[in-house]
């Protein structure tokens, strides 16, 4: 019997210049490129072990027995890269506070492709740990990262992957995440962005501007600059959110209180605070922000919501092996 065990630790990240779109849902290959901030506040932990003994793939989140299907085909991948690995193991732990309903798919595909690649034996580059990590989920191409990280989309599988941009940040910057809701989502963001896709008449137009908005983000973040960032992000992520209103049949992932935080967001820039937001998938509202401001920014926001719903983040680290 052979067995070989790894575990590693991803976190998660939020889009800035946003992924919303597949040109192959198969190899999972965005139609745009994409500039996203790893966060340190919320990350998965996932060891895997390989065992010539095993006879099916199992896979326990946060203690909880769950069907493989999502990880078994992930593990095949792996296999396919060293024939020799049999059935695995796989135990993760999502380290984000009470299930605040935050994107887990990136640092979920990121930890596993770093901790099944490493636990078959294989010692994968982080341009193909990257690619890896996508065929899991398109955010979690760039959650292999820490820092500011653009997502190249590419034409192929060979030629779609992250790359960091500035990966020790060292200037003042950070997101506030206000927990909104955290039921599973109404609309899943694969099924969203392929109805999206298929139906908006404004679909060209969204990769069009996006690609110009992606250029001028990393800029921003080349020169530090938190306001022209913060409004490219704003105005990117309120662009994928009209797409979904555009679709056939729509949907939208606003509720009341995302609408709350907005408008208490957009209230403060207009007393001169530098403060933008961001959605993804879901109702929660993400705050683009400096350190020297978050202060006065959370005094606003705890007049409509709980202390607990509003979470401060900083810029985070890049996938890595971690004992377990
Ligand atoms: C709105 O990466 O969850 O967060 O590739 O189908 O698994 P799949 O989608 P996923 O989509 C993320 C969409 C987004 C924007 C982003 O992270 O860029």
């Amino acid at each position: 019997m052979t067995s070989q065990k790894a575990s590693a630790r991803a976190h998660t990240n939020i889009a800035l210049i946003k992924y919303w779109g597949k040109k192959d849902q198969q190899l999972i290959l965005p139609m745009n490129g994409s500039l996203s901030l790893t966060l340190d506040h919320f990350y998965t932990d996932t060891t895997v072990e390989f065992n010539s003994a095993f006879t099916e793939d199992t896979f326990y989140l946060n203690q909880k027995k769950l069907d493989a299907i999502k990880v078994s085909p992930f593990l095949d991948l792996v296999r396919q890269l060293n024939p020799q690995a049999g059935y695995a193991h796989v135990i993760s732990k999502n380290h984000v506070p009470n299930a605040a309903g935050l994107a887990s798919s990136a640092s979920a595909f990121a930890a596993l492709a770093l901790a099944a690649s490493t636990a078959a034996g294989l010692k994968l580059s982080r341009r193909d740990l990257s690619r890896l990590a996508r065929r899991g989920s398109g955010s979690a191409t760039r959650s292999i990262y820490g820092g500011f990280v653009e997502w190249l989309p590419g034409t192929s599988d060979q030629d779609s992957y992250a790359v960091p941009i500035d990966e020790k940040v060292d200037w003042d910057i950070e997101m506030l995440a206000i927990i909104i809701d955290r039921k599973q989502k109404k609309v899943s963001s694969r099924e969203g962005m392929q109805r999206v896709v298929a139906t908006s008449p404004f679909y060209p137009a969204w990769v069009k501007s996006t690609n110009t908005d992606l250029i001028a983000a990393v800029k921003a973040v080349k020169q530090h600059n938190l306001k022209l960032l913060g409004q490219l992000a704003e105005s990117n992520a309120l662009r994928m959110h009209a797409l979904n209103l555009s679709a056939r049949p729509p949907f939208s992932y606003f509720e009341p209180q995302s609408l709350v935080a907005m408008n208490i967001i957009e209230k403060l820039r207009s007393q001169g605070v530098c403060c933008y937001y961001t959605l993804d998938a879901g109702p929660n509202v993400k705050v683009i922000c400096s350190t020297a401001e978050s202060r006065q920014i959370i005094s606003a926001l705890s007049a409509a919501f709980a202390p607990e719903q509003i979470i401060e983040a900083f810029p985070g680290p890049g996938a890595k092996l971690i004992e377990c």
